[in-house]
């Protein structure tokens, strides 16, 4: 075990854990943040995506050691009203079905969003290509991305 310490959502945090204990279980099982999903535990699915240092990473194949003195923002913590032009643009187009795989659909948007604020549809198809959606909502999550990108 090691302590390793990092801000969450703003707030500084500190955990005692062995260090290649992978995020998403401090996440989840430390730090109580629920929003953030396990999918496959590999990387190919993309329901657990938070933000380290600003960029989308997928939390099951990110350690505790490689977050030390870093910055996480999860989907608690995108907006501090979940008022985020994406979490509006969900909202006005109805995305979610089970619901299961958007808080990393989101997250991964919010990545793109923070660095390309027009992007095209081949960008968002592109970027969005690796978070799955097993009910299958990718037209609503284009479109909200487009929505949010457009300030509508
Ligand atoms: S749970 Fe991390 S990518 Fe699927
Ligand atoms: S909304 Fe059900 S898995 Fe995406």
């Amino acid at each position: 075990m090691a302590v390793t310490a990092f801000v969450i959502n703003g707030q500084k945090a500190s955990v005692d854990v062995a260090p290649d204990t992978p995020l998403l279980w401090i996440v989840r099982e430390h730090l109580k943040l629920a929003g953030t999903k396990f999918g496959c535990g590999t990387g190919l699915c993309g329901a657990c995506t938070v933000h380290v240092d600003g960029r989308a990473a997928r939390s099951c194949q990110v350690t505790a050691s490689q977050v030390a003195g870093k910055r996480v923002t999860t989907i608690e913590g995108l907006s501090p009203k979940a008022d985020h032009p994406l979490q509006r643009a969900w909202v006005a187009e109805q995305v979610p079905q089970c619901g299961y795989c958007q808080s990393g659909q989101i997250m991964q948007a919010a990545d793109l969003l923070a660095r390309n604020k027009k992007p095209t549809r081949a960008q968002i198809v592109e970027h969005m290509d690796g978070n799955l959606c097993r009910c299958g909502t990718y037209p609503r999550i284009v479109r909200a991305i487009e929505r949010a990108a457009g300030g509508a």
